[in-house]
């Protein structure tokens, strides 16, 4: 699976950590970014967002402090539903439910055990469809509509 993924200073070695392991069990990892140094979380949702909305099946990774700012930023972008998780019933639920395509987690607020594994749940898990697909296609009206 194509994944993109993004940092900021907070969540830095979080983020090397996921691509180790993402790229170890065979999936195409993009690294959009940060390098360590300073940078501010809309920048790094920004690009990860426009990737993950320009490229069908893709998902995206975005990884801050709390994990709150790129959620908040990312979930601007038309065609993105990024979901915040910190357990794993939610990293999984997302995908079932909500076909999240982007999943944020917090490098302050998580262990990186926890964080590997709501990766992992997150590309892993496909979305259920069905009743739950007239939902998200409500999310989709609402993108237009305001
Ligand atoms: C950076 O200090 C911090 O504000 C940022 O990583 C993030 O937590 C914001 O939501």
């Amino acid at each position: 699976m194509k994944i993109y993924i993004g940092c900021d200073h907070a969540g830095y070695e979080m983020k090397a950590e996921i691509i180790r392991m993402l790229t170890e069990k065979g999936h195409d990892v993009e690294d959009m970014g940060g390098d360590g140094g300073r940078v501010e979380y809309p920048v790094i949702a920004k690009k990860v967002g426009h990737a993950v909305a320009e490229n069908e099946g893709a998902r995206g990774i975005l990884i801050c402090g709390t994990g709150i700012g790129m959620s908040l930023a990312a979930n601007k972008i038309k065609g993105i539903r990024a979901a915040l998780c910190a357990d794993h019933f939610s990293a999984k639920y997302t995908r079932l439910h909500n076909d999240a395509n982007i999943m944020c987690m917090g490098a302050r607020t998580l262990g990186i055990g926890v964080a590997l594994e709501l990766a992992e749940l997150f590309v892993d898990t496909p979305f259920e469809g069905g009743r739950h697909a007239a939902r998200v296609d409500m999310i989709r009206e609402m993108e237009e509509e305001f």
